[in-house]
């Protein structure tokens, strides 16, 4: 019997061009066995951070380096995305990723940035604070990735996850309480620091100046390496 209720909806959605959209990118099969198969491999494990700062190479990029310094030490593949200069969509709440892995628009590098964090044994998610919470552009992201692994469960499962936070005065602890519900709700395993994961400056460099701040990075990047040395 046709279900009424799934004509409308794909009708809906096909106005909207997303299964256009869906065919034409290839969607690229990802999976969340093929990422849990990740750990049995032979191959090194990878670590990827993404700075959602709006500013390229700034404080955010500075204490995510310090923190991926650390687990290189430790034999790590890292790799740092820097979403500066790229406007990335809000989710359209169309739900039609369910039974893909992947976002079905290709308007924008969303769908390049989930391949990256699907495929990664360890994600680290980097903000500056803005108006006491992630930038709009983490923001948009972690929407987005949300929905395409609540359709999809498992895309993130037992991936290790850490967060990192600079602010010039107020609301850091948002902006870590916002990355940390991400990971936490996809059942991540969360890496903690000796006195929150939030660095203090407002030009760029002056993070590098907080002795503390910079000290719980280089901590961050040792847990998150103690735990992937176990997991291995
Ligand atoms: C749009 C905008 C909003 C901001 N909001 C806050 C804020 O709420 N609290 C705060 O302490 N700093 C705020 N800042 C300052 C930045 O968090 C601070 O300069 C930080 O070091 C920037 O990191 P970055 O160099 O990685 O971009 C804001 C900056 C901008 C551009």
């Amino acid at each position: 019997m046709k279900d009424k209720k799934n004509i409308t909806r794909r009708e809906t959605l096909k106005k909207m061009g997303v299964f256009a959209a869906g065919a034409a990118v290839g969607i690229s099969g990802l999976s969340a066995a093929t990422n849990r198969n990740n750990r049995n491999g032979n191959r090194k494990m990878k670590v990827l951070a993404i700075n959602g700062s709006s500013r390229k190479d700034g404080n955010t990029a500075d204490m995510l380096n310090l923190v991926l310094a650390e687990i290189e030490k430790e034999g790590y593949e890292t790799e740092l995305i820097q979403l500066a200069g790229n406007t990335i969509n809000p989710c359209k709440a169309c739900f039609a990723c369910a039974g893909n892995s992947n976002c079905v628009f290709d308007n924008d590098v969303f769908q390049q940035l989930f391949t990256k964090m699907t495929g990664a044994d360890a994600i680290i998610l980097g903000s500056s604070t803005y108006s006491a919470d992630v930038s709009s552009t983490l923001k948009a992201v972690i929407e987005r990735a949300s929905v395409v692994s609540d359709c999809n469960p498992g895309m993130f499962r037992h991936k290790v996850a850490g967060g990192v936070a600079v602010a010039r005065r107020g609301g850091a602890m948002n902006t870590i309480d916002t990355i940390n519900h991400f990971f936490l709700n996809k059942e991540m395993y969360l890496v903690g620091s000796t006195y929150w994961n939030i660095a203090y400056g407002r030009l760029p460099g002056e993070a590098m100046k907080d002795e503390e701040g910079v000290s719980n990075m280089k901590n961050l990047g040792q847990n998150i390496a103690w735990l992937l040395n176990r997991l291995k």
